[in-house]
């Protein structure tokens, strides 16, 4: 919207804002909560073993069932998010966001009541039905959101959705802990909570406008004038109905933007490419090996209390967070996704040689401990925030569906694949591969994928080891990046104002 004329930020644009990130914390919120009751829950899921087959399970297939209620949540994202696109075009930002919430509401009773039925299935059903609403939240906040904000203010207001995402993983990692709602018989309300946001984000959305320019520039409807009004706090509009005019009008000169067309036309090849990448490097660069797995990472260095380390590390996660929100105007997209893959890259680097020197050396857990609190706090610099929003901020009306379905779609793939391999790669893994990948950044790629496939050896007990895949990755992508110049975010982002 408008960018010259002075802003005000509205009652109706808080609310709306405010509203729509509630679907982030939920998406925050499930990805914190399966870390701190782990030991917990898999304790439960023995129970049940004991209960069906008179005999306690066996450690492969509990690492199993554990891992896949962890990642089948990225499935369901992974599927959905790639619907975002048809479904915000069919039922409006407004309606999808509302119809959203039967997917946490079926996926919130259904983790709730699994201890109760006695039923583990229950629990992966319902992560994977809350991951299906995860991924369409993940697409339709940031689209709505960058829709509804003054061009000046995108980029703040964008970093909001992060910021309810971090909120809603510390949130869940509070009330994770075992003297609150993380014990064995509260487990469940733990999991349930999750429709707590779901009740009130239905309750709030019949008072936020539509987008205005999904009224206008996709349906064509006349009275998106008066949701620009309780928007912008204006009666005098005109400009920005001309700047939408202006857009419709080059919207209706291009032919429909299928996702197959984004890859084919040379005009949005580059965009969509620096999309993939962006989301890549976010979740690549196994950001989420934390937030899913911190504890046992804690414990494993020989951190005391490790589940207040997590605590720690979500707190850390949302003060650089807010941090993020008052330097990207300033400092520009560019910069601070560099920063933050660079600082994360180093800090990767620390905890790797201090978890090589633990045993030796006193003081190394603290120092790997810090380590990950520093790679969490320049994560949130950039890598955090930047790639949900700039997808939204790069393409216009016509595109931009199709384009945050692919890199939505990208982003859950990836969230997939480290959450899925953390607990198998095993120190052969990374002793084997670890040179080859120092040689050739694509080789870091295969090597992930091939040790997904299983084809190395799988040790839970040298998780700590696998630290170096992710200092490696890091590495990998910040080269490729920044090899392929693609990274001039910044200019591109000018160009597409112009
Ligand atoms: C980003 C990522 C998400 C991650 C979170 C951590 O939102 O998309 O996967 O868990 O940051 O703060």
């Amino acid at each position: 919207m408008d960018g010259t004329k002075e802003i005000t930020v509205t009652g109706t644009l808080a609310l709306s804002v405010f509203t729509a990130v509630l679907g982030s914390l939920e998406f925050g919120y499930n990805i914190g909560v399966i870390n701190a009751p782990q030991k917990i829950i898999e304790e439960d899921y023995n129970a049940t073993w004991v209960h069906r087959y008179g005999e306690p399970i066996p450690t492969g297939t509990l690492t199993s069932l554990w891992s896949l209620s962890v990642a089948i949540f990225s499935i369901g994202g992974m599927l959905s998010s790639f619907c975002v696109g048809f479904v915000s075009e069919w039922l409006g930002r407004r309606k999808a966001m509302l119809i959203n919430n039967l997917f946490a509401f079926i996926g919130g009773s259904m983790m709730g009541m699994s201890k109760l039925c006695r039923s583990f299935e229950m629990m992966i059903l319902g992560r994977f039905i809350i991951g299906a609403y995860c991924g369409l939240a993940s697409g339709l906040t940031p689209m709505y959101v960058g829709e509804i904000a003054p061009t000046s203010l995108r980029g703040a207001l964008g970093t909001l959705h992060q910021l309810a995402i971090v909120t809603g993983i510390l949130i869940a990692q509070i009330l994770g802990l075992e003297s609150l709602l993380g014990s064995e018989d509260l487990w469940p309300v733990l999991l349930g909570l999750t429709v707590v946001p779901t009740v009130l984000q239905m309750g709030l959305l019949p008072f936020c406008p539509e987008s205005p320019r999904f009224l206008y520039i996709v349906r064509c409807q006349e009275h998106h004038a008066k949701s620009l009004r309780r928007l912008t706090g204006r009666q005098e509009v005109g400009d920005m109905l001309a700047e939408m005019k202006e857009e419709k009008r080059r919207m209706d000169m291009e032919r429909k933007v299928s996702i197959p067309e984004l890859f084919r036309s040379p005009l949005y090849r580059q965009p969509i490419v620096i999309s993939i990448l962006l989301q890549l490097s976010q979740q690549l660069s196994g950001v989420n090996a934390i937030f899913y797995y911190s504890t046992s990472i804690f414990m494993k260095a020989g951190v005391q209390s490790p589940v207040y380390a997590t605590i720690g590390a979500g707190a850390v996660n949302c003060a650089f967070t807010v941090v993020s929100l008052f330097l990207i105007e300033r400092m520009g997209r560019r910069t601070l996704h560099m920063l933050g893959l660079g600082g994360m890259c180093m800090c990767a680097v620390i905890m790797t040689i201090a978890l090589a020197l633990l045993d030796s050396v006193p003081g190394m857990s603290y120092i790997s401990m810090l380590a990950i609190f520093g790679f969490v706090a320049f994560f949130e610099v950039g890598p955090g925030p930047i790639p949900w929003f700039f997808v939204a901020e790069l393409f216009s009306q016509g595109p931009r569906p199709a384009a945050m379905a692919v890199a939505g779609c990208s982003n859950w793939t990836a969230n997939f694949i480290i959450g899925m391999c953390f607990q198998y790669v095993a120190v052969s893994t990374f002793s084997r591969c670890s040179k080859t990948i120092m040689r050739s950044p694509p080789v870091a790629f295969y090597s992930l994928v091939l040790s997904y496939f299983g084809v190395f050896p799988r040790n839970v007990e040298e998780l700590c080891d696998d630290w170096g895949w992710f200092v490696c990755l890091s590495v990998c992508l910040l080269a490729t990046l920044l090899k392929s110049g693609l990274m001039d975010l910044d200019e591109i982002f000018r160009e597409g104002q112009k």
